[in-house]
Protein backbone atom coordinates (compact mmCIF):
# COMPACT_ATOMS: atom_id res chain seq x y z
CA UNK A 1 0.00 0.00 0.00
CA UNK A 2 0.98 3.59 -0.88
CA UNK A 3 0.46 6.82 0.62
CA UNK A 4 -1.20 9.43 -1.63
CA UNK A 5 0.22 12.91 -0.61
CA UNK A 6 -2.36 15.86 -1.88
CA UNK A 7 -1.77 19.75 -1.17
CA UNK A 8 -4.97 21.68 -2.00
CA UNK A 9 -5.52 25.10 -1.50
CA UNK A 10 -9.38 26.36 -1.11
CA UNK A 11 -10.24 29.92 -2.17
CA UNK A 12 -13.29 31.90 -3.64
CA UNK A 13 -13.36 32.75 -7.58
CA UNK A 14 -14.99 33.95 -10.52
CA UNK A 15 -15.95 31.18 -12.28
CA UNK A 16 -19.05 30.73 -14.91
CA UNK A 17 -19.95 26.99 -14.56
CA UNK A 18 -23.13 27.31 -16.21
CA UNK A 19 -22.24 30.53 -18.24
CA UNK A 20 -23.37 32.90 -15.58
CA UNK A 21 -20.68 34.50 -13.37
CA UNK A 22 -20.47 34.12 -10.03
CA UNK A 23 -17.87 33.36 -6.81
CA UNK A 24 -17.50 29.60 -6.25
CA UNK A 25 -14.92 28.42 -4.12
CA UNK A 26 -12.87 26.10 -5.88
CA UNK A 27 -9.42 23.53 -5.03
CA UNK A 28 -6.56 23.86 -6.49
CA UNK A 29 -8.39 26.38 -9.04
CA UNK A 30 -11.03 23.95 -10.14
CA UNK A 31 -14.95 23.17 -9.49
CA UNK A 32 -14.92 19.77 -9.09
CA UNK A 33 -11.79 20.09 -7.59
CA UNK A 34 -8.96 17.62 -8.19
CA UNK A 35 -9.67 13.55 -8.14
CA UNK A 36 -8.47 11.79 -5.78
CA UNK A 37 -6.71 8.20 -6.95
CA UNK A 38 -5.97 5.31 -5.04
CA UNK A 39 -5.57 1.53 -4.70
CA UNK A 40 -7.46 -0.58 -1.85
CA UNK A 41 -5.38 -0.05 1.40
CA UNK A 42 -3.51 2.93 0.35
CA UNK A 43 -3.11 5.97 2.82
CA UNK A 44 -4.84 9.55 1.52
CA UNK A 45 -3.17 12.11 3.41
CA UNK A 46 -4.63 15.75 1.80
CA UNK A 47 -3.05 18.98 3.40
CA UNK A 48 -5.78 21.49 3.26
CA UNK A 49 -4.61 25.15 3.17
CA UNK A 50 -7.93 27.36 3.58
CA UNK A 51 -7.31 30.00 1.71
CA UNK A 52 -11.29 31.83 1.50
CA UNK A 53 -9.84 34.58 3.44
CA UNK A 54 -12.84 35.75 5.81
CA UNK A 55 -14.90 31.73 6.07
CA UNK A 56 -14.15 28.51 8.23
CA UNK A 57 -14.16 25.22 5.96
CA UNK A 58 -14.11 21.35 6.46
CA UNK A 59 -13.79 18.92 3.82
CA UNK A 60 -16.08 14.95 4.39
CA UNK A 61 -14.49 12.34 2.57
CA UNK A 62 -18.28 10.49 1.52
CA UNK A 63 -18.49 7.03 1.60
CA UNK A 64 -14.94 6.65 3.49
CA UNK A 65 -15.81 4.68 6.70
CA UNK A 66 -12.46 6.84 8.77
CA UNK A 67 -12.22 3.31 10.81
CA UNK A 68 -9.35 4.24 13.29
CA UNK A 69 -9.86 7.62 12.08
CA UNK A 70 -12.89 9.15 13.21
CA UNK A 71 -11.08 12.38 13.50
CA UNK A 72 -10.71 12.69 9.90
CA UNK A 73 -14.42 12.53 8.79
CA UNK A 74 -14.44 16.27 8.18
CA UNK A 75 -17.72 17.07 9.78
CA UNK A 76 -17.87 20.44 11.18
CA UNK A 77 -19.50 20.43 14.72
CA UNK A 78 -19.49 16.22 15.22
CA UNK A 79 -16.12 15.58 14.15
CA UNK A 80 -14.18 18.33 14.62
CA UNK A 81 -13.75 22.29 14.76
CA UNK A 82 -13.64 24.39 11.46
CA UNK A 83 -10.25 24.92 9.51
CA UNK A 84 -9.99 28.67 10.35
CA UNK A 85 -9.17 30.94 6.94
CA UNK A 86 -5.23 30.96 6.55
CA UNK A 87 -4.99 27.90 8.40
CA UNK A 88 -3.94 24.29 7.23
CA UNK A 89 -5.60 20.94 8.34
CA UNK A 90 -4.03 17.67 7.99
CA UNK A 91 -6.55 15.12 6.95
CA UNK A 92 -4.97 11.51 6.76
CA UNK A 93 -7.24 7.99 6.37
CA UNK A 94 -7.16 4.55 4.57
CA UNK A 95 -9.22 3.68 1.34
CA UNK A 96 -9.69 0.49 2.81
CA UNK A 97 -12.38 -0.67 0.02
CA UNK A 98 -12.71 -0.31 -3.89
CA UNK A 99 -15.57 1.68 -5.35
CA UNK A 100 -16.55 5.50 -6.11
CA UNK A 101 -16.63 7.71 -3.25
CA UNK A 102 -16.88 11.53 -2.89
CA UNK A 103 -15.40 14.98 -1.23
CA UNK A 104 -17.25 17.34 -0.68
CA UNK A 105 -17.03 20.55 1.88
CA UNK A 106 -19.01 19.99 5.44
CA UNK A 107 -19.90 23.38 7.06
CA UNK A 108 -22.64 25.28 6.97
CA UNK A 109 -23.78 24.83 3.24
CA UNK A 110 -20.61 25.47 1.79
CA UNK A 111 -20.77 22.31 -0.61
CA UNK A 112 -23.13 24.01 -2.95
CA UNK A 113 -20.83 27.05 -3.47
CA UNK A 114 -18.75 24.36 -5.37
CA UNK A 115 -15.98 22.95 -3.05
CA UNK A 116 -16.29 18.78 -4.03
CA UNK A 117 -14.79 16.23 -6.67
CA UNK A 118 -14.16 12.55 -6.69
CA UNK A 119 -12.10 9.97 -4.83
CA UNK A 120 -11.69 6.27 -6.94
CA UNK A 121 -10.11 3.60 -5.34
CA UNK A 122 -9.03 0.96 -7.79
CA UNK A 123 -8.48 -2.62 -6.78
CA UNK A 124 -4.42 -3.59 -6.01
CA UNK A 125 -2.58 -5.22 -9.49
CA UNK A 126 -3.19 -8.34 -10.17
CA UNK A 127 -7.10 -8.40 -8.45
CA UNK A 128 -10.15 -7.87 -11.26
CA UNK A 129 -13.72 -6.49 -10.86
CA UNK A 130 -16.28 -8.83 -11.68
CA UNK A 131 -17.01 -7.13 -14.97
CA UNK A 132 -14.80 -5.97 -18.03
CA UNK A 133 -14.30 -2.05 -19.03
CA UNK A 134 -11.84 -0.82 -21.47
CA UNK A 135 -11.92 2.52 -19.59
CA UNK A 136 -12.75 4.45 -16.47
CA UNK A 137 -14.82 7.83 -16.18
CA UNK A 138 -15.62 9.73 -13.51
CA UNK A 139 -19.03 12.39 -13.94
CA UNK A 140 -20.52 14.65 -10.88
CA UNK A 141 -24.06 15.69 -11.06
CA UNK A 142 -25.00 18.77 -8.98
CA UNK A 143 -27.45 21.51 -9.24
CA UNK A 144 -26.29 25.46 -9.35
CA UNK A 145 -27.59 28.08 -7.87
CA UNK A 146 -26.60 31.86 -8.74
CA UNK A 147 -26.78 32.94 -5.24
CA UNK A 148 -24.62 32.82 -2.59
CA UNK A 149 -24.52 29.94 0.49
CA UNK A 150 -25.19 33.00 2.73
CA UNK A 151 -28.28 34.01 0.75
CA UNK A 152 -29.61 31.18 0.89
CA UNK A 153 -28.57 30.37 4.49
CA UNK A 154 -29.92 33.62 5.68
CA UNK A 155 -32.85 33.05 3.61
CA UNK A 156 -34.15 29.61 5.52
CA UNK A 157 -33.43 30.88 9.15
CA UNK A 158 -35.40 33.98 8.63
CA UNK A 159 -38.88 34.62 9.34
CA UNK A 160 -40.81 34.90 6.98
CA UNK A 161 -39.26 32.06 5.53
CA UNK A 162 -37.27 32.52 1.89
CA UNK A 163 -36.70 28.89 0.23
CA UNK A 164 -33.91 28.50 -1.71
CA UNK A 165 -36.38 27.38 -5.29
CA UNK A 166 -35.37 25.71 -7.53
CA UNK A 167 -31.79 25.89 -9.12
CA UNK A 168 -30.81 27.68 -12.13
CA UNK A 169 -29.34 25.05 -14.11
CA UNK A 170 -27.93 21.71 -13.47
CA UNK A 171 -23.87 20.68 -14.15
CA UNK A 172 -22.34 17.55 -15.70
CA UNK A 173 -18.98 17.46 -14.32
CA UNK A 174 -19.22 21.31 -13.16
CA UNK A 175 -20.16 22.46 -16.87
CA UNK A 176 -23.86 23.24 -18.00
CA UNK A 177 -25.60 26.29 -19.60
CA UNK A 178 -28.14 28.98 -17.89
CA UNK A 179 -30.37 30.58 -20.66
CA UNK A 180 -28.26 34.39 -20.58
CA UNK A 181 -31.51 35.64 -22.48
CA UNK A 182 -33.66 34.73 -19.39
CA UNK A 183 -32.25 37.53 -17.19
CA UNK A 184 -34.87 39.24 -16.40
CA UNK A 185 -32.60 42.71 -15.11
CA UNK A 186 -29.90 43.84 -17.70
CA UNK A 187 -26.65 43.75 -15.81
CA UNK A 188 -24.45 46.73 -15.34
CA UNK A 189 -21.50 44.09 -16.51
CA UNK A 190 -21.60 42.72 -19.82
CA UNK A 191 -19.71 39.49 -19.34
CA UNK A 192 -21.96 38.28 -16.29
CA UNK A 193 -23.60 35.82 -18.72
CA UNK A 194 -21.53 35.04 -21.75
CA UNK A 195 -22.74 31.47 -23.36
CA UNK A 196 -19.41 31.19 -25.24
CA UNK A 197 -17.08 31.36 -22.25
CA UNK A 198 -15.40 27.83 -22.35
CA UNK A 199 -15.82 27.47 -18.29
CA UNK A 200 -19.18 26.26 -19.56
CA UNK A 201 -19.07 24.51 -23.13
CA UNK A 202 -21.10 21.29 -22.65
CA UNK A 203 -18.39 18.21 -21.06
CA UNK A 204 -17.63 15.74 -23.25
CA UNK A 205 -16.75 12.06 -22.75
CA UNK A 206 -15.24 10.78 -25.73
CA UNK A 207 -15.11 7.22 -27.00
CA UNK A 208 -13.52 4.26 -28.97
CA UNK A 209 -16.07 2.90 -31.40
CA UNK A 210 -16.49 -0.43 -29.75
CA UNK A 211 -15.48 -0.17 -26.33
CA UNK A 212 -16.64 -0.45 -23.24
CA UNK A 213 -17.12 2.07 -20.48
CA UNK A 214 -17.19 2.85 -17.06
CA UNK A 215 -19.10 5.40 -16.11
CA UNK A 216 -18.83 6.48 -12.27
CA UNK A 217 -21.82 8.68 -11.60
CA UNK A 218 -22.56 10.10 -8.71
CA UNK A 219 -24.66 13.30 -7.34
CA UNK A 220 -24.00 15.72 -5.04
CA UNK A 221 -26.95 18.19 -5.95
CA UNK A 222 -27.93 20.35 -3.30
CA UNK A 223 -31.88 19.85 -3.68
CA UNK A 224 -32.57 17.99 -6.79
CA UNK A 225 -33.40 14.37 -7.44
CA UNK A 226 -31.81 13.25 -10.56
CA UNK A 227 -32.36 11.17 -13.80
CA UNK A 228 -29.81 10.61 -16.33
CA UNK A 229 -29.47 9.18 -19.81
CA UNK A 230 -27.52 8.71 -22.66
CA UNK A 231 -29.07 8.62 -25.88
CA UNK A 232 -29.19 5.52 -27.72
CA UNK A 233 -27.18 3.90 -25.01
CA UNK A 234 -28.42 1.22 -22.24
CA UNK A 235 -26.73 1.97 -18.65
CA UNK A 236 -25.97 -1.38 -16.67
CA UNK A 237 -25.65 -0.95 -13.45
CA UNK A 238 -22.41 -2.63 -11.58
CA UNK A 239 -21.58 -0.66 -8.75
CA UNK A 240 -23.61 1.12 -6.18
CA UNK A 241 -21.67 3.34 -3.07
CA UNK A 242 -18.80 1.45 -3.45
CA UNK A 243 -20.39 -2.34 -4.06
CA UNK A 244 -20.78 -4.40 -6.28
CA UNK A 245 -24.41 -4.67 -7.81
CA UNK A 246 -25.81 -8.04 -9.10
CA UNK A 247 -26.11 -5.93 -12.68
CA UNK A 248 -29.11 -4.62 -14.21
CA UNK A 249 -30.16 -2.47 -17.25
CA UNK A 250 -31.77 0.51 -17.43
CA UNK A 251 -32.14 3.13 -20.09
CA UNK A 252 -32.13 6.26 -17.00
CA UNK A 253 -30.55 6.09 -13.76
CA UNK A 254 -32.43 7.70 -11.26
CA UNK A 255 -29.45 9.06 -8.39
CA UNK A 256 -30.17 10.87 -5.43
CA UNK A 257 -27.66 13.21 -3.92
CA UNK A 258 -24.62 11.54 -2.16
CA UNK A 259 -24.97 8.33 -4.50
CA UNK A 260 -22.83 6.90 -6.40
CA UNK A 261 -23.21 4.53 -8.84
CA UNK A 262 -21.03 2.62 -11.92
CA UNK A 263 -23.08 1.84 -15.22
CA UNK A 264 -21.30 0.35 -18.09
CA UNK A 265 -21.76 1.71 -21.78
CA UNK A 266 -21.25 0.06 -25.08
CA UNK A 267 -19.94 2.24 -27.59
CA UNK A 268 -21.97 0.59 -30.29
CA UNK A 269 -23.92 2.67 -32.10
CA UNK A 270 -23.60 5.01 -35.54
CA UNK A 271 -19.74 6.39 -35.11
CA UNK A 272 -20.36 9.31 -37.39
CA UNK A 273 -21.80 11.20 -34.72
CA UNK A 274 -21.97 12.50 -31.22
CA UNK A 275 -24.41 11.64 -28.33
CA UNK A 276 -26.78 13.39 -26.08
CA UNK A 277 -25.98 12.76 -22.29
CA UNK A 278 -29.01 14.92 -20.26
CA UNK A 279 -29.64 14.93 -16.66
CA UNK A 280 -32.53 16.06 -15.38
CA UNK A 281 -35.29 16.80 -12.26
CA UNK A 282 -37.35 14.35 -11.02
CA UNK A 283 -39.69 14.23 -7.63
CA UNK A 284 -40.06 18.12 -7.75
CA UNK A 285 -41.49 20.08 -10.20
CA UNK A 286 -38.77 22.23 -10.95
CA UNK A 287 -40.59 25.39 -12.10
CA UNK A 288 -40.07 28.64 -10.49
CA UNK A 289 -42.82 31.52 -11.07
CA UNK A 290 -41.56 35.09 -10.29
CA UNK A 291 -43.37 38.46 -9.24
CA UNK A 292 -44.08 39.12 -12.50
CA UNK A 293 -45.99 35.71 -12.78
CA UNK A 294 -43.43 34.62 -15.65
CA UNK A 295 -42.88 30.64 -15.32
CA UNK A 296 -39.22 29.50 -15.78
CA UNK A 297 -38.16 25.45 -15.44
CA UNK A 298 -34.99 23.91 -14.60
CA UNK A 299 -33.51 22.75 -17.79
CA UNK A 300 -32.01 19.72 -18.41
CA UNK A 301 -28.36 18.99 -18.08
CA UNK A 302 -26.36 18.84 -21.36
CA UNK A 303 -23.60 17.04 -22.11
CA UNK A 304 -21.40 14.75 -25.22
CA UNK A 305 -20.94 11.37 -25.51
CA UNK A 306 -18.28 11.92 -28.56
CA UNK A 307 -17.77 9.46 -30.75
CA UNK A 308 -13.77 9.92 -31.67
CA UNK A 309 -12.92 11.21 -33.92
CA UNK A 310 -16.02 13.39 -34.09
CA UNK A 311 -15.27 17.13 -33.12
CA UNK A 312 -16.04 16.68 -28.97
CA UNK A 313 -18.09 20.16 -29.56
CA UNK A 314 -20.38 18.87 -32.44
CA UNK A 315 -24.12 18.75 -31.58
CA UNK A 316 -25.67 15.72 -32.04
CA UNK A 317 -28.16 16.13 -35.09
CA UNK A 318 -31.11 15.17 -33.04
CA UNK A 319 -33.26 16.97 -29.86
CA UNK A 320 -32.37 15.50 -26.65
CA UNK A 321 -34.06 12.90 -25.31
CA UNK A 322 -36.62 13.82 -22.25
CA UNK A 323 -36.46 12.50 -19.42
CA UNK A 324 -39.02 10.36 -17.44
CA UNK A 325 -42.13 12.09 -15.84
CA UNK A 326 -40.89 14.05 -12.85
CA UNK A 327 -43.88 13.17 -10.85
CA UNK A 328 -44.21 9.39 -11.47
CA UNK A 329 -42.51 7.65 -8.17
CA UNK A 330 -43.00 3.92 -9.18
CA UNK A 331 -40.07 3.22 -11.60
CA UNK A 332 -38.03 5.09 -9.13
CA UNK A 333 -39.03 2.70 -6.24
CA UNK A 334 -38.72 -0.11 -9.22
CA UNK A 335 -34.68 1.03 -9.40
CA UNK A 336 -33.89 1.25 -5.82
CA UNK A 337 -35.67 -2.60 -5.23
CA UNK A 338 -34.11 -3.54 -8.45
CA UNK A 339 -30.44 -3.16 -6.43
CA UNK A 340 -29.27 -6.10 -4.86
CA UNK A 341 -25.61 -7.42 -3.75
CA UNK A 342 -23.46 -8.92 -6.68
CA UNK A 343 -24.27 -12.75 -6.03
CA UNK A 344 -20.09 -13.05 -5.28
CA UNK A 345 -19.99 -10.55 -3.07
CA UNK A 346 -22.75 -10.74 -0.78
CA UNK A 347 -22.54 -9.68 2.87
CA UNK A 348 -24.97 -11.44 4.88
CA UNK A 349 -26.46 -9.28 7.12
CA UNK A 350 -26.83 -10.40 10.89
CA UNK A 351 -30.94 -12.04 10.77
CA UNK A 352 -31.85 -9.68 13.57
CA UNK A 353 -31.32 -6.03 15.19
CA UNK A 354 -30.35 -5.23 18.83
CA UNK A 355 -31.96 -2.04 18.27
CA UNK A 356 -34.80 -0.54 16.10
CA UNK A 357 -34.91 3.18 15.65
CA UNK A 358 -37.81 4.89 13.61
CA UNK A 359 -37.19 8.13 12.22
CA UNK A 360 -40.72 9.91 11.17
CA UNK A 361 -39.59 12.97 8.69
CA UNK A 362 -41.96 16.06 8.95
CA UNK A 363 -41.42 19.70 8.10
CA UNK A 364 -42.69 21.79 11.04
CA UNK A 365 -42.98 25.71 12.18
CA UNK A 366 -40.33 26.41 15.60
CA UNK A 367 -40.63 29.84 16.88
CA UNK A 368 -42.22 31.12 13.63
CA UNK A 369 -39.06 29.36 11.42
CA UNK A 370 -39.91 26.39 8.86
CA UNK A 371 -37.64 23.55 9.99
CA UNK A 372 -37.26 20.08 8.99
CA UNK A 373 -37.76 17.19 12.03
CA UNK A 374 -37.12 13.74 12.69
CA UNK A 375 -40.04 12.39 15.34
CA UNK A 376 -40.71 15.81 16.34
CA UNK A 377 -37.01 17.50 17.22
CA UNK A 378 -34.78 19.34 14.78
CA UNK A 379 -31.20 19.02 14.76
CA UNK A 380 -28.40 21.56 15.71
CA UNK A 381 -25.04 21.54 15.72
CA UNK A 382 -23.13 22.12 18.78
CA UNK A 383 -20.34 24.57 19.10
CA UNK A 384 -18.24 22.02 20.56
CA UNK A 385 -17.74 18.92 18.36
CA UNK A 386 -18.91 15.65 19.51
CA UNK A 387 -16.05 13.50 19.15
CA UNK A 388 -14.52 16.01 21.56
CA UNK A 389 -17.17 16.85 23.99
CA UNK A 390 -17.86 13.21 24.49
CA UNK A 391 -14.10 11.77 25.02
CA UNK A 392 -13.06 14.48 27.44
CA UNK A 393 -16.63 13.73 29.08
CA UNK A 394 -17.70 18.01 28.62
CA UNK A 395 -21.26 17.28 29.63
CA UNK A 396 -22.78 20.67 29.22
CA UNK A 397 -21.41 20.83 25.59
CA UNK A 398 -24.71 19.41 24.13
CA UNK A 399 -28.04 18.33 25.69
CA UNK A 400 -27.39 15.20 27.50
CA UNK A 401 -31.51 14.35 26.74
CA UNK A 402 -32.12 11.27 23.65
CA UNK A 403 -33.89 12.08 21.12
CA UNK A 404 -36.82 9.77 20.76
CA UNK A 405 -36.66 6.15 19.51
CA UNK A 406 -40.11 6.52 17.49
CA UNK A 407 -43.39 8.52 16.91
CA UNK A 408 -46.60 7.98 17.84
CA UNK A 409 -47.29 5.35 15.27
CA UNK A 410 -50.82 4.79 16.08
CA UNK A 411 -52.30 8.62 16.17
CA UNK A 412 -50.04 10.36 13.33
CA UNK A 413 -51.35 10.43 10.04
CA UNK A 414 -48.62 10.19 7.40
CA UNK A 415 -50.74 11.21 4.81
CA UNK A 416 -52.33 14.55 6.72
CA UNK A 417 -50.28 18.19 6.11
CA UNK A 418 -48.01 18.15 8.93
CA UNK A 419 -48.77 20.40 12.24
CA UNK A 420 -46.20 18.83 15.04
CA UNK A 421 -46.68 22.31 16.49
CA UNK A 422 -44.83 20.43 19.63
CA UNK A 423 -41.71 20.09 17.58
CA UNK A 424 -38.64 21.33 19.35
CA UNK A 425 -34.76 21.80 18.61
CA UNK A 426 -32.08 19.68 20.20
CA UNK A 427 -28.63 18.56 19.99
CA UNK A 428 -28.93 15.65 21.90
CA UNK A 429 -27.62 12.62 20.53
CA UNK A 430 -28.13 8.97 19.82
CA UNK A 431 -25.70 6.37 22.00
CA UNK A 432 -25.10 3.30 20.74
CA UNK A 433 -24.05 -0.04 22.40
CA UNK A 434 -20.52 -0.85 20.40
CA UNK A 435 -20.96 -3.77 18.44
CA UNK A 436 -24.90 -4.28 18.27
CA UNK A 437 -26.68 -4.03 15.27
CA UNK A 438 -29.21 -1.08 14.46
CA UNK A 439 -31.78 -1.25 12.39
CA UNK A 440 -33.50 2.58 10.99
CA UNK A 441 -36.99 2.84 9.65
CA UNK A 442 -37.24 6.19 7.87
CA UNK A 443 -40.79 6.83 7.77
CA UNK A 444 -41.75 9.72 5.16
CA UNK A 445 -44.90 12.03 5.48
CA UNK A 446 -47.02 14.80 3.85
CA UNK A 447 -45.19 18.14 4.37
CA UNK A 448 -46.72 21.01 5.45
CA UNK A 449 -48.02 21.48 2.04
CA UNK A 450 -51.11 19.86 1.24
CA UNK A 451 -50.84 16.37 -0.71
CA UNK A 452 -47.24 16.78 -0.83
CA UNK A 453 -44.62 14.67 0.40
CA UNK A 454 -40.44 14.87 -0.96
CA UNK A 455 -37.63 12.77 -1.30
CA UNK A 456 -34.80 12.69 0.86
CA UNK A 457 -31.49 11.04 0.36
CA UNK A 458 -30.43 10.09 3.94
CA UNK A 459 -26.36 9.48 4.07
CA UNK A 460 -24.75 7.57 7.19
CA UNK A 461 -21.08 8.66 7.82
CA UNK A 462 -18.79 5.92 9.08
CA UNK A 463 -20.82 2.62 8.03
CA UNK A 464 -22.46 0.92 5.15
CA UNK A 465 -25.67 0.02 5.79
CA UNK A 466 -27.66 -3.26 4.16
CA UNK A 467 -31.14 -1.97 2.42
CA UNK A 468 -33.67 -4.38 3.92
CA UNK A 469 -36.79 -2.77 2.23
CA UNK A 470 -38.46 -0.59 0.64
CA UNK A 471 -42.22 0.32 1.03
CA UNK A 472 -45.21 2.72 0.47
CA UNK A 473 -47.28 4.51 3.62
CA UNK A 474 -46.70 4.03 7.07
CA UNK A 475 -44.72 0.61 8.18
CA UNK A 476 -45.82 -1.83 9.91
CA UNK A 477 -43.77 -2.62 12.86
CA UNK A 478 -45.50 -6.41 13.13
CA UNK A 479 -45.69 -7.38 9.67
CA UNK A 480 -42.90 -5.49 7.32
CA UNK A 481 -40.09 -7.02 8.92
CA UNK A 482 -40.98 -10.49 7.51
CA UNK A 483 -40.41 -8.50 3.71
CA UNK A 484 -37.12 -7.91 4.01
CA UNK A 485 -34.20 -8.66 2.01
CA UNK A 486 -32.17 -10.61 4.34
CA UNK A 487 -30.59 -12.67 1.48
CA UNK A 488 -28.53 -10.62 -0.48
CA UNK A 489 -29.70 -6.73 0.29
CA UNK A 490 -27.27 -4.19 -0.84
CA UNK A 491 -25.18 -2.51 1.15
CA UNK A 492 -25.10 1.78 0.29
CA UNK A 493 -24.10 4.96 2.42
CA UNK A 494 -27.11 7.06 0.25
CA UNK A 495 -30.52 5.78 0.11
CA UNK A 496 -33.30 7.42 -0.40
CA UNK A 497 -37.02 7.46 1.40
CA UNK A 498 -39.42 7.58 -1.22
CA UNK A 499 -42.39 10.24 -0.86
CA UNK A 500 -45.11 8.70 1.12
CA UNK A 501 -43.23 5.50 1.98
CA UNK A 502 -40.58 4.33 4.37
CA UNK A 503 -36.91 2.56 4.42
CA UNK A 504 -35.09 -0.06 6.12
CA UNK A 505 -31.68 -0.22 7.34
CA UNK A 506 -29.73 -2.34 9.24
CA UNK A 507 -25.72 -1.84 10.36
CA UNK A 508 -23.21 -2.58 12.95
CA UNK A 509 -22.29 0.02 15.32
CA UNK A 510 -19.00 -1.69 14.91
CA UNK A 511 -16.96 1.90 13.91
CA UNK A 512 -15.53 3.76 17.52
CA UNK A 513 -16.78 7.88 16.69
CA UNK A 514 -19.24 10.04 16.23
CA UNK A 515 -21.10 10.20 13.15
CA UNK A 516 -23.45 12.20 11.27
CA UNK A 517 -26.94 10.12 9.70
CA UNK A 518 -28.71 12.97 7.75
CA UNK A 519 -30.59 13.76 4.42
CA UNK A 520 -28.21 14.84 1.62
CA UNK A 521 -29.95 17.65 0.93
CA UNK A 522 -28.29 20.83 1.33
CA UNK A 523 -30.58 22.72 3.07
CA UNK A 524 -32.95 20.02 4.45
CA UNK A 525 -29.97 19.41 6.68
CA UNK A 526 -29.38 22.81 7.55
CA UNK A 527 -32.95 22.91 8.68
CA UNK A 528 -32.40 20.20 10.74
CA UNK A 529 -32.87 16.98 8.99
CA UNK A 530 -30.25 15.05 10.52
CA UNK A 531 -29.39 12.76 13.79
CA UNK A 532 -26.08 11.96 15.21
CA UNK A 533 -24.87 8.63 16.88
CA UNK A 534 -21.99 7.84 19.15
CA UNK A 535 -20.64 4.38 19.57
CA UNK A 536 -17.22 2.65 20.98
CA UNK A 537 -16.08 6.36 22.39
CA UNK A 538 -14.17 4.41 25.34
CA UNK A 539 -11.73 2.94 22.99
CA UNK A 540 -11.14 5.69 21.13
CA UNK A 541 -7.83 6.96 22.63
CA UNK A 542 -6.07 10.12 22.21
CA UNK A 543 -7.75 12.65 19.82
CA UNK A 544 -5.58 15.10 17.78
CA UNK A 545 -5.10 18.70 18.76
CA UNK A 546 -5.57 20.04 15.36
CA UNK A 547 -9.40 19.07 15.30
CA UNK A 548 -9.44 21.11 18.58
CA UNK A 549 -9.99 24.92 19.31
CA UNK A 550 -13.39 25.84 19.26
CA UNK A 551 -16.41 26.08 21.96
CA UNK A 552 -15.75 24.29 25.21
CA UNK A 553 -12.52 22.51 24.01
CA UNK A 554 -10.49 26.09 23.04
CA UNK A 555 -8.42 25.68 27.15
CA UNK A 556 -8.48 22.40 26.29
CA UNK A 557 -6.16 22.58 23.56
CA UNK A 558 -2.81 24.60 21.99
CA UNK A 559 -3.14 25.10 18.76
CA UNK A 560 0.34 25.02 16.75
CU1 LIG B 1 -21.93 13.75 1.83
CU2 LIG B 1 -22.67 14.38 5.82
O1 LIG B 1 -22.39 14.18 3.76
CU1 LIG C 1 -34.50 15.94 2.83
Amino acid sequence: ARIRHYKWEVKYEYKSPDCFKKLVITTNGKTPGPTILAQRGDTVVVELKNSLLTENVAIHWHGIRQIGTPWSDGTEGVTQCPILPGDTFKYQFVVERPGTYLYHAHYGMQREAGLYGSIRVALPEGESEPFLYDYDRSIILNDWYHKSTYEHAVGLSSNPFVWVGEPQSLLIQGKGRFNCSSIATPTLEPAVCNTTSPDCSPYAVTVVPGKTYRLRIASLTALSALSFQIEGHNLTVVEADGHYVEPFVVKNLFIYSGETYSVLIKADQDPSRNYWMTTNIVSRNATTTNTLNVTTTTAPGLAFLNYYPNHPRRSPPTVPPAGPAWNDVQPRLNQSLAIKAHRDFIHTPPQSPDRVIVFLNTQNKINGNTRWSVNNVSFTLPHTPYLIALQQNLTDAFDQTPPPEGYDFVNYDIYKKANNSNATTSDGIYRLQFNTTVDIILQNANTMTPNNSETHPWHLHGHDFWVLGYGKGKFDINNDPKKYNLVNPIMKNTVPVHPYGWTALRFRADNPGVWAFHCHIESHFYMGMGVVFAEGINRLGNLPSSIMGCGETKGVTHRP
